[in-house]
């Protein structure tokens, strides 16, 4: 999962004009965009001044996800495009501003599982009590809020409006955006699981959803595990799941349809499909090799069938020659044997006129 980009909202809190709020986001900005570029880290700061949120004045409660004005959809869309935020807060009698609050309050699932980071600042106690405040709020939308974090007492910070330079300050601020992208990164599958519906799934905790080309190193290590039994068995390594590029999975992830079964970030499944023509492709069946037998790669197979278009007259897919495990299964599965070449074997199986598809019981693999 690491290799994905992360995207991190700076939330500067405070609304007041001349805040000191801005100054302090424009310091924080420009001391981790180096290290933001270093590690695919996208900074988007947004003031909630800019924002102009009027007090929460949505009729359905934030969790049901409904939003009449186009202020919530606009703050809904841009939270939802986050992987995590840092809040620059002041404090307002010991406690976080009523504007941050406000924008806590208009969203709900838009934030959960997501990291939330704090740069406070204040007179006496440097915004901390602002943040103690905050941590009740944001862990009930599922925020997990960082250890790491930035206190500046004003007086010893700010000139004429302006932070003064301290390499201390500046290397705590990057403390807190790594520890940010590494709890963004490992949070990822609880956003992702949260995120892909309560249909039924094949193995306790996971969750489906489609692969894209950022799923290439993921797919390229799966293909590298699943496809060595046929290689085996074909006496081959010339086998497409096997050779290809990280670029060349990349390409096909982008014009394929797959589906990828993931449990706590870990990749234990996939099959991808294709029209053409009137022909309804499957392949790239793969089960991981600890979860096989236990009826995944049917499961997966049968969320191919399922998904044929209308119109599609029957369903192809391939296999090596020689693999007469897999050749069994799919012929127990409805597949007739088309043709063979000597390397690969075709199978092929009709779609009946209601599309609806029958899987039989068994456990297929190995579709090219
Ligand atoms: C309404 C209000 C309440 C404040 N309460 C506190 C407080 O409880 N503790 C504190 O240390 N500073 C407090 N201050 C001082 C602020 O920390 C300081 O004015 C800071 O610059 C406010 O942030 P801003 O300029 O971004 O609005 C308060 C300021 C305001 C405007």
């Amino acid at each position: 999962m690491s290799t994905k980009s992360v995207r991190v909202l700076v939330l500067v809190c405070s609304t007041r004009p001349g805040a000191l709020g801005p100054a302090v986001g424009r310091w924080l900005i420009d001391t981790i965009a180096p290290r933001a570029t270093e590690l695919g880290v996208e900074l988007l700061p947004v003031t909630l001044c800019d924002l102009a949120l009027p007090f929460l004045d949505e009729e359905e409660e934030p969790a049901s996800g409904v939003y009449r004005h186009e202020h919530t959809k606009r703050w809904s869309a841009m939270v939802d495009a986050a992987d995590g935020f840092i809040a620059v807060t002041p404090e307002y009698n010991y406690g976080m501003p009523a504007a941050f609050k406000n924008a806590l309050d208009y969203l709900g699932r838009e934030w959960a599982w997501k990291p939330m980071g704090f740069v406070s600042y204040g007179n006496t106690s440097a915004g901390t009590r602002s943040v103690q405040h905050a941590k009740q709020v944001v862990t009930t939308l599922r925020l997990v809020p960082l250890g790491a974090t930035v206190a500046l007492r004003i007086a010893d910070t700010v000139d004429h409006g302006r932070l003064r330079p301290d390499a201390g300050r500046d290397r705590a601020a990057v403390g807190v955006l790594d520890e940010l992208v590494r709890l963004a990164h490992a949070l990822r599958p609880m956003r992702e699981r949260a995120r892909s519906g309560s249909g039924e799934v094949p193995v306790p905790g996971s969750y489906v959803r489609p692969l894209t080309p950022d799923d290439a190193a993921e797919v390229l290590v799966l293909q590298r595990c699943c496809w060595v039994e046929e290689a085996l068995a074909n006496d081959t390594l010339a086998i497409p799941a096997l050779e290809e590029s990280l670029e060349q999975v990349r390409a096909w992830l982008a014009t394929w349809q797959t589906t990828g079964l993931w449990r706590d970030g870990r990749l234990l499944g996939m099959v991808r499909t294709l029209r053409v023509d009137d022909d309804w492709h499957v392949g790239r069946l793969g089960v991981v090799p600890d979860l096989r037998g236990r009826g995944v790669g049917r499961w997966l197979l049968g969320q191919a069938e399922a998904a044929v278009d209308g119109g599609c007259r029957r369903i192809v897919l391939s296999t090596g020659a020689r693999s007469q495990g897999n050749i069994r299964l799919y012929h127990a599965q409805g597949y007739r044997t088309e043709s063979s070449d000597g390397a690969t074997t075709s199978l092929t199986k009709p779609v009946p006129a209601d599309g609806a598809v029958q899987v039989p019981g068994g456990e297929p693999a190995g579709a090219r």
